[in-house]
């Protein structure tokens, strides 16, 4: 019996993830900070269960209320675009605390398990930005890139304990709730000095709609990373992703 755990499935690529394992007959912990039976197919391979990545106390429950598992999907994330003057300290902590110091802590609670058993997979979704960087967001590219960082040199330590860690990376993907997620919680206050970057960055993106990422994208590349041991360290989802990834 395979089991995976994706956090972040209330909307976006941990939605879609979750519904493509369901489908192919995996059992699926789909974690949400604000539970929802709604968005995913009745099923009795499906748990909903609550997860703020940021506490520790939900994280040390959710990793006990699920049991075994086979898989981790580190998915959930928040994005912030801005120019650095015009972000706050508490801001930049808020994107590491969920993208970076969630992801880290989340691996770690689930190691001991997978380290016991001699096998198990960690898979870390990442984003093209770190390949391939764009203006205003340093921030959140410094979030992910870091995660890049930690998952290849910890894949070196786990191997030798059959345990697995992968990148998936995936490009643009304006169908999901980021774009407005985030800027409902940071506000879009960019400083006056940025404003005709900001303005220019906006017009290219309504321009060049061609390439991007869907969410099916990232959930097929996380069934390769869950199901093909010899599939690379870094998996790009997405046309435009995996121009990024030739291109870096
Ligand atoms: N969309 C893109 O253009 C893009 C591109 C490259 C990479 N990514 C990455 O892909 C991942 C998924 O993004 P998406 O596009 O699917 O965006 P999304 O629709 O906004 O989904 C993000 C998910 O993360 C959850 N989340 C946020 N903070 C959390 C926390 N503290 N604890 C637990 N869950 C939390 C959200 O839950 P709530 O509903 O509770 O907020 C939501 O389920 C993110 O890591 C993002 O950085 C996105």
């Amino acid at each position: 019996m395979n089991t995976i755990l994706i956090t972040g499935c209330s909307s976006g690529f941990g939605l879609a993830t979750a519904r493509y394992f369901l489908d192919r007959d995996w059992t699926v912990i789909a974690t949400m900070r604000a539970p929802r039976e709604d968005v995913l197919p009745g099923s009795d391979k499906l748990r909903i269960l609550p997860l703020d990545v940021t506490d520790a106390d939900s994280i040390a429950h959710v990793v006990d209320a699920a049991g075994p598992i086979n898989v981790l999907v580190n998915n959930a994330g928040v994005g912030m675009f801005n120019a650095l003057e015009g972000v706050s300290m508490d801001m930049v902590r808020e994107v590491f605390e969920t993208n970076t110091l969630g992801t880290i802590a989340m691996t770690k609670a689930v190691l001991p398990q997978f380290r016991q058993r001699r096998s198990g997979t960690v898979i870390n979704v990442t984003s093209s930005v770190t390949q391939q960087p764009l203006h205003l967001l340093s921030v959140y590219t410094g979030s992910k890139a870091a995660v890049n960082a930690f998952t290849e040199s910890l894949a070196l330590e786990l191997e030798p304990f059959g345990v697995r860690a992968r990148l998936v990376i995936p490009g643009r993907a304006p169908a999901t709730s980021f774009g407005d997620n985030a800027r409902a919680r940071t506000g879009m206050n960019i400083p006056q000095a940025y404003g005709a970057l900001a303005a220019q960055v906006f017009a290219g993106w309504q321009q060049s709609p061609q390439d991007v990422t869907h969410p099916m994208d990232v959930a097929e590349a996380v069934w390769r990373a869950a199901t093909d041991p010899s599939c690379p360290m870094r998996l790009p989802a997405g046309a435009d992703a995996v121009a990024a990834a030739k291109a870096a």
